[in-house]
């Protein structure tokens, strides 16, 4: 290992200074969002235990079966897994914590989740979500809430014309039972067309089958029986005010019948904004109602609903369509050059940060020239300059780097002052 060049772990990035600020204006306007409609940031700890994750997700989906990064405890024998996803995690702390005894409650997270998937772009081994979960809320006001929300913040981000929403409802528990019996049958009847992956789902999961890529099931799984002739009167009923309430307020949808989604603590809608200008990772933000997941963790019965996005995805959109936002800079660079004056300076920027500017102070010596070379391609707004003889007469020059205007000498108390906020 000593002399091999270490590398990150393969489809881990690191996040670099010259590209966050993207991230940090993606931040700053999901914190204005979230606050918008009131939802309360829950932080969970990102190891889980293994049981958490099988019995939430469920046993026979991609994640569980194949993506999850899970390891034993050598210390106590346990088995712990990173988290793939936020959902059962905010549900364990929610039931764990009692969170629900007062009423419903809105929550989100943010952070990253692991998947052993096969990296690509837009597909990553360690990715960032930004989830939010509603517990407690059954009626179909809260789905719209949700959809509603992440309308709002595709305008927020300048995204609005590059995503479209696709919704379905899967049904309650009785209207799944039946479509996964004639499900059943209907691939039963059709084994010979069946590739391993469906056979092997055919009782364990069948409504999985219907997610298949493998053109040659295209045909075989369009005209499988649909859920939609079996949903019960309730589940329609929620369906309908849903795309009412999208409609009144304006929000445009496509109903796609064979979104299924991934995991399996859903029932009623389900939606997914999608984008074509990604390539073959399209989906920026997914999620649905999953009324079951509570009770089903140990909880009081509660209904749910949530949703998460994929931060990377959203970035690489933004990127796509022109954004590229600085990161934070500085107010001002303090250029010094002399023993006294760099003893000067280090009072002279903290001056101006008790002023609340933000000042970097140059470190590591050299010329005026050089240093101003390097306060010029800070960004800074001015350069601070401080020679032996401002620092003898406890004062500083400020020069704008930013357009026009004079430099100036002034002494320490009016330093600030020039430097105005921007
Ligand atoms: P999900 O569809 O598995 O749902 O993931 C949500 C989003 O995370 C995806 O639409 C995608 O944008 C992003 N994502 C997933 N895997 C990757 C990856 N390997 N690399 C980059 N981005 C990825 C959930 O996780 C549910 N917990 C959502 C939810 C919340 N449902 C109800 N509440």
């Amino acid at each position: 290992m000593a002399n091999e060049t270490l590398r990150a772990v393969r489809g881990m990035n690191d996040i670099l200074p010259a590209g966050i600020g993207l991230w940090q204006h993606f931040e700053a306007v999901i914190r204005d969002w979230l606050a918008s409609y009131g939802y309360q940031e829950l932080r969970t700890p990102i190891l889980e235990h293994t049981g958490l994750f099988k019995r939430a997700i469920g046993e026979v989906t991609d994640i569980v079966e194949k993506e999850m990064y899970t390891f034993v405890d050598e210390l106590n024998g346990e088995s712990l897994t990173l988290r793939p996803e936020g959902t059962a995690s905010c549900v364990r702390a929610v039931v764990e914590n009692n969170l629900l005894y007062d009423g419903g409650k809105r929550l989100w997270y943010q952070g990253p989740m692991f998947r052993h998937e096969r990296p690509q772009k837009g597909r990553y081994r360690q990715f960032h979500q930004v989830g939010i979960e509603a517990l407690g809320y059954a009626g179909p006001d809260m789905d719209i809430e949700h959809l509603l929300m992440t309308a709002r913040l595709w305008k927020m981000l300048g995204l609005a014309e590059f995503v479209v929403l696709e919704i379905n409802t899967l049904g309650g528990a009785e209207s799944r039972a039946s479509h996964r019996q004639k499900l059943i049958e209907w691939f039963e009847a059709h084994q010979d067309q069946l590739d391993e992956d469906s056979r092997r789902r055919l009782y364990s999961n069948p409504l999985r089958i219907l997610d298949t890529k493998n053109p040659a099931m295209q045909d075989l799984v369009e005209a499988a029986p649909k859920l939609i002739d079996e949903l019960d009167a309730a589940a329609m009923a929620h369906f309908d005010a849903v795309r009412q309430g999208l409609d009144a307020a304006g929000v445009a949808y496509r109903i796609n019948p064979r979104l299924v989604r991934g995991l399996d603590y859903y029932n009623y809608t389900v939606f997914e904004w999608v984008t074509d200008k990604l390539g073959a990772q399209g989906t920026v933000c997914a999620g649905g109602r999953y009324d079951g997941l509570v009770a089903q963790l140990g909880g009081k019965p509660a209904p749910a609903c949530g949703f998460a996005m994929g931060v990377e995805r959203l970035l690489a959109l933004m990127a796509e369509s022109g954004q590229n936002p600085p990161g934070a800079v500085a107010d001002a660079y303090v250029v010094n050059v002399g023993d006294a004056a760099t003893r000067f300076a280090v009072l002279a920027a903290e001056a101006l940060r008790d002023a609340g500017l933000k000042a970097v102070l140059h470190c590591g010596g050299g010329s005026f020239k050089s240093q101003m070379k390097k306060a010029d391609a800070s960004g800074a707004r001015f350069a601070v300059i401080i020679g032996d003889d401002e620092a003898a007469a406890g004062e500083a020059s400020v020069k704008p780097l930013r357009g026009e205007g004079p430099q100036q000498r002034v002494g320490l108390a009016e330093l600030a002052g020039i430097i105005t906020k921007e």
